[in-house]
């Protein structure tokens, strides 16, 4: 019952518990390395099976905090959210009583913001909270309310919540976004499939996650394609069916084990990884001189030559899909302080998310960072263990990768945010040969 649940504005957020990454450094890393499903697919896969009271099941979904944070957050709502087995969820949403998402989960996770387009479509009406999620920058979500309200919605914000209504359909229409937004993109198109009539939306992102959203939807019976590379169509439905769908691999998380491949001296095999998608981060090796291999769905990595000073250093500039993905700009970063010579760094999609590279400071890195968008890496300089603090996912990985390469132990704190969007990562880097253990800060178990 909907008066059952509390109605609040504000919340305390539960305590976290700290835990540590110890690493001693220095493995090269050697071996296989399976490649999970990704994050930024399921996610958005979860928020579209409540676009109809049918059971909808997915495959190589991610064993990560943010699925779990989805998934709770859709049993609040009411949604029956299964989990039979290891990376298997179904997801039935035919009783939504609660159509309100909560601060908590925006607090833990932006994600969550998704679910306004796909709610408002079927119910007409959500209570969605502004989200926080990584800190890095100010990550607005100006696009998307635009997007529901050039669909029919009204919108109103209030006390840090939009109260959002549609009577009747969503009506479709064309959607010009100012520039790409990858879950602007998603909101829309997921809030089109159920509105009256056509919807254009232009510049649709490219990215590999977005297309992968649209076959789920083509299999729920959704009418929507893509119909130029930046353009995305769709002709809505009254209503949509059950489908099951294998999650793609996540392209971020093969290059993090690409790049600790490299970064570590070693040599690593990535199976069931996206070879395709990767082919910006392939590049970067390829002009630093790095061996990569690619074949169907497997990546071979060689970075023996580390140790001769062999990388060359690399300029990077991040954009959408297909240029460099930004999720993938912190752990290049670590590459590139083993790189010869000086490498600039443009970060072009957030600002303040070279931040961090003060914490890769510490370990013996020589970065400037110029300004909120760029940072200059000076190359190569070996990097030693030190105490550092993970601030949001991607840096924290990359504070995993250079404390792999350090010569010496490494304590990172901060644990929590990687567990966010890497499956078992201690797990698939220790199967590597590193040396590294997740511990509750200030002892000295393992947790499990
Ligand atoms: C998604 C990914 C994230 C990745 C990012 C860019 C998920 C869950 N997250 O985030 O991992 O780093 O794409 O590839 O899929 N912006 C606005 N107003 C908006 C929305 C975005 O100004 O309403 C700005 C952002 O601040 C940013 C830029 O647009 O500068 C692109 O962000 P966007 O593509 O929307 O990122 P997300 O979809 O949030």
């Amino acid at each position: 019952m909907a008066d059952a649940k509390p109605f609040h504005w504000e919340f305390t957020p539960e305590a976290v518990t700290r835990e540590v990454f110890r690493i001693e450094g220095g493995v090269p890393l050697r071996g296989e390395v399976p490649i999970s499903g990704s994050k930024n697919a399921a996610l958005k896969m979860f928020a579209a099976a409540t676009l109809t009271g049918e059971r909808c099941r997915f495959s190589n979904v991610p064993e990560i905090e943010d699925v779990r944070v989805m998934a709770e957050t859709l049993r609040d709502l009411g949604v029956v959210v299964d989990h039979p087995e290891p990376n298997v969820y179904e997801i039935a949403s035919g009783d939504v009583e609660w159509l309100f998402v909560p601060l908590e989960a925006a607090a833990k996770m932006r994600a969550s913001f998704i679910l306004l387009g796909p709610l408002l479509t079927r119910f007409g009406r959500v209570i969605i909270s502004n989200p926080g999620g990584d800190r890095i920058g100010r990550r607005p979500v100006d696009l998307h309310v635009e997007a529901m309200r050039t669909l029919g919605a009204t919108i109103e914000y209030r006390n840090g919540y939009y109260f959002a209504t549609a009577p009747g359909r969503l009506r479709g229409t064309e959607v010009r976004f100012p520039f790409v937004s990858v879950m602007g993109t998603e909101n829309a198109m997921l809030a089109a499939t159920l509105a009256d009539g056509h919807t254009v939306i232009r510049p649709a992102a490219q990215e590999p996650e977005v297309d992968d959203l649209i076959a789920f939807l083509q299999k729920m019976g959704a009418d929507v394609a893509r119909t130029f590379p930046d353009t995305i169509e769709v002709r809505g439905k009254r209503r949509l069916r059950g489908a099951d769908h294998d999650v793609l691999p996540d392209r971020i998380e093969a290059g993090t084990f690409a790049i600790a491949g490299a970064v570590t001296g070693g040599q690593v095999t990535l199976t069931g990884a996206p070879c395709d998608h990767m082919t910006a981060l392939l590049e970067v090796f390829a002009r630093a001189g790095i061996e990569a291999e690619c074949e169907a769905d497997r990546i071979m990595i060689d970075g023996r030559h580390v140790a001769d000073g062999g990388f060359r250093a690399v300029d990077i500039q991040t954009s959408p899909y297909p240029g460099l993905a930004t999720d993938l700009q912190p752990p290049t970063c670590v590459l590139l302080t083993q790189a010869k010579g000086v490498s600039t760094v443009n970060e072009a999609i957030f600002e303040d998310r070279l931040e961090w590279l003060t914490e890769l400071n510490r370990m013996g890195a020589r970065v400037d960072i110029n300004d909120n968008h760029h940072a200059t890496i000076h190359g190569r300089t070996p990097l030693h263990g030190a105490d550092a603090e993970i601030g949001d996912l991607r840096a924290g990985a990359s504070l995993i990768l250079a404390a792999l390469a350090a010569d010496g132990e490494s304590t990172i704190h901060g644990a929590h945010h990687v567990q966010r969007g890497y499956e078992n990562i201690e797990r698939k880097f220790a199967d590597l040969g590193a040396r590294i253990a997740r511990l509750e800060e200030g002892t000295d178990s393992t947790s499990s």
